[in-house]
């Protein structure tokens, strides 16, 4: 096998430019967004295991898992703050990204990438806030379902079901929203990730332009 049909050559770098290690230069924003990321994603395998979407099972499934299951209080917290935090990493990633103008060419496509991170992760945050299904996750999706119906048409309503399913005005999980939360939307944003990854190497590694 050549050299570069190695997967292992190809995900190393072959050489770091000078400079680039420097902790001052990115403060490993990206970085911690990625391991906030990789914890979400085990802390909400986890939660999986008792989690029950639905009008009435969404909230009384997260009690038990606050509750009974042993270790669940934690399981849970670890998967609420780390959200939380990615959401703070990300948009202070973002920031950095603009104060270094690294979103100048050859890097524009990667900054498109990145804001389509920045959407998805908030809408992870916003489905997890609906998840929970009290009455204040009830209440904001019936507020986004009725800002999205205002689009004209069936559109608008067609949009709330694809994204939202039926949500009671009493808790805002629906196994759509569920689904949305727990497969599609993490494995949209892995994808973007890894390729995201891949870019930064293609446009020639992370340094000043
Ligand atoms: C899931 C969210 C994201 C993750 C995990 C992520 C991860 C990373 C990582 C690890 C780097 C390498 C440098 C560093 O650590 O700062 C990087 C670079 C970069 N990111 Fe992100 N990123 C995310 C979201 C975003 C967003 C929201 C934007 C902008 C809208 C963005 C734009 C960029 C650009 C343009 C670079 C290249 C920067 C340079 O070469 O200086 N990323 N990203």
């Amino acid at each position: 096998m050549k050299d570069q049909e190695n997967f292992v050559n190809h995900i190393r770098p072959r050489f770091v430019p000078n400079g680039v290690l420097s902790v001052f230069y990115t403060f490993c924003l990206g970085g911690l967004s990625f391991l906030a990321f990789v914890l979400i994603g085990i802390t909400g395998l986890l939660l999986m295991f008792h989690y029950q979407p639905g009008d009435r099972t969404g909230y009384n499934s997260i009690l038990t898992i606050a509750t009974v299951i042993p270790y669940g209080g934690v399981i849970r917290n670890l998967h609420y703050w780390a959200g939380q935090l990615m959401v703070v990493t990300v948009n202070l990633h973002m920031l950095r990204v603009v104060w270094t103008h690294s979103y100048k060419p050859p890097r524009q496509l990667n900054w498109l990438v990145g804001v389509a991170l920045l959407l998805l992760i908030l809408f992870l945050d916003f489905t997890g806030y609906l998840l929970i299904g009290s009455q204040e996750s009830g209440a904001a999706a019936t507020v986004a379902v009725n800002i999205l119906r205002l689009i004209p048409g069936n559109v608008g309503r067609g949009l709330a079901q694809i994204l939202f399913g039926e949500p009671s005005a009493l808790s805002g999980s629906t196994l759509v929203v569920y689904v949305w939360h727990c497969v599609a939307l993490p494995m949209v944003a892995l994808f973007l990730q890894l390729y995201h990854f891949w870019r930064i190497r293609r446009d020639g590694g992370v340094r000043p332009l």
